[in-house]
């Protein structure tokens, strides 16, 4: 099939390499010249596990363009811009809209427009009107890929939801997928079911983490594990043990967007999210709250502490700092200096992180002499602390939980604290 994908995000560039590799001639189309340059030089711009392997191995089938006129041989136009967070709380659909008018000069009869960006109740119908032709198909296929497991999720992907009322049209979405997927995992449903289907499935995972934290400050009070709480609730299937990790409180550029957007959307349909609402505003203050308490152990040690923080992006496996809550955290330290390290985002932090910070070359270089050492991003690198020798009295707040409890336990030197269990 020719496929062009509109955007080379996060969502775009796994999406058409994922496609290509299918055996699909795909083109990616993205206004951003520099972003085009880079990546019509062979080059992946940003980091996810194994796409410049899997670009490699499927350029043939892949070119980059920033001229929209190739669109008029697609089959399927997957629109994969950006919705950000507009300061309202609503979804900002300029994007989308424009990457609308954009492609309506240059499509045939019998094209599908396929939307993967995350885009309100209704944005579907207002695609149409804008294309305004009865021989084109808009249909809502959002999209469910994680961050730092792109590929991992586009080959076994838990459902691929398509949300048109044209049964030709799901047909041959269906079948670009089946060969690959097993079909009782590929849905059909209206648009509007699709595009709710998004929002509450990220709302819900939200509201699961926000569920756990909660459940978390109270293990605090009463001297109770969170991580055994976890592990016991997770036991039940119908809770199930994913997404009931308790720590800084979630990031990045979908949930704390998605839940707003879809609480402002929920309120013009004079619905009360009341419990998404609790999400967002319990998450917001959970960042500060944690800067809170590392400041009363940094003030325990006193002005003259040398603090490490170990981790800048939103979670691991990405170099995303999009409402990263480690940078919100670090940005309330009362500290100066501190030193920071993250194995994939430190360029990115660098524009974000000016005052008090010192970037150090390697893990190493940051928590050496430590007095504190802060994990702020789940990463697996950061686990070295456990084979770490400390020969000095260093505080370890292991705020994600990644650290083998029982060896951190007899570590010399080491007082060393977790979420979740009595302060
Ligand atoms: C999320 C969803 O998981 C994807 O299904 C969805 O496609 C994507 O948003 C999107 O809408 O594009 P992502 O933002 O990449 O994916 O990240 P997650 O892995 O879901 O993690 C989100 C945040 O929750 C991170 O800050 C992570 O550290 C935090 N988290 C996650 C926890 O604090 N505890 C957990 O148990 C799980």
């Amino acid at each position: 099939m020719h496929i062009a994908v509109i955007g080379s995000g996060y969502v775009g560039l796994p999406t058409a390499c994922g496609l290509a590799s299918f055996g699909n001639d795909v083109v990616c189309i993205d206004n951003n010249p520099e972003k085009l340059k880079v990546l019509q030089s062979g080059t992946i711009p940003l980091y996810e596990d194994g796409l410049q392997e899997l670009y490699e191995k499927i350029k043939s089938n892949l070119t980059f363009t920033g001229d929209m006129s190739v669109i008029k041989d697609a089959e399927l136009i997957i629109l994969a811009v950006g919705t950000p967070m507009s300061d309202d709380g609503s979804a900002n659909l300029e994007y989308i809209y424009q990457a609308t008018q954009d492609i309506k000069p240059y499509l045939k009869s019998g094209t599908i427009v396929a939307t993967k960006s995350t885009v309100p109740i209704g944005t579907n119908d207002e695609i149409e009107r804008i294309i305004n032709r009865t021989d084109v198909t808009v249909v809502s296929m959002p999209e469910f890929l994680r961050e730092g497991y792109a590929l991992q999720d586009f080959f076994n992907p838990d459902r691929i939801i398509i949300g048109t009322d044209n049964v030709d049209a799901y047909n041959k979405i269906k079948a670009l997928y089946s060969p690959h997927i097993p079909a009782e995992k590929i849905i059909r449903t209206n648009r509007h079911s699709a595009e709710l289907i998004k929002y509450a499935s990220n709302a819900f995972l939200a509201t699961k983490i926000h569920f756990i934290n909660e459940i978390s400050d109270l293990c605090e009070q009463i001297d109770a594990d969170v991580a055994d709480v976890a592990a016991g609730m997770g036991l039940d299937s119908r809770i199930g043990r994913k997404f009931l990790n308790a720590g800084i409180g979630y990031g990045g550029s979908c949930f704390p967007k998605d839940t707003n957007a879809l609480e402002y959307m929920a309120k013009q349909h004079g619905v009360n999210l009341g419990l998404v609402s609790s999400t967002i505003k319990g998450n917001h203050d959970r960042r500060f709250n944690i800067a809170n308490r590392i400041n009363k152990y940094i003030s325990e040690i006193g002005s003259d502490a040398r603090v490490a923080v170990l981790g800048l992006a939103f979670k691991n496996g990405t170099d995303d700092i999009r409402y990263s809550p480690a940078i919100d955290i670090i940005k309330n330290i009362c500290h100066t200096p501190i030193y920071v390290y993250d194995p994939r985002a430190m360029a990115n932090s660098k524009k974000e992180l000016k005052e008090n910070v010192i970037f150090t070359e390697t893990f190493a270089d940051c928590i050496k002499d430590a007095d504190i050492i802060v994990i702020l991003t789940e990463w697996p690198d950061f686990k070295e602390l456990e084979n770490v020798e400390f020969n000095k009295k260093t505080l370890i707040l292991d705020y994600r939980n990644i650290l083998e409890e029982s060896k951190m336990r007899k570590k010399a030197n080491v007082e060393y604290k977790r979420i979740g269990q009595k302060l």
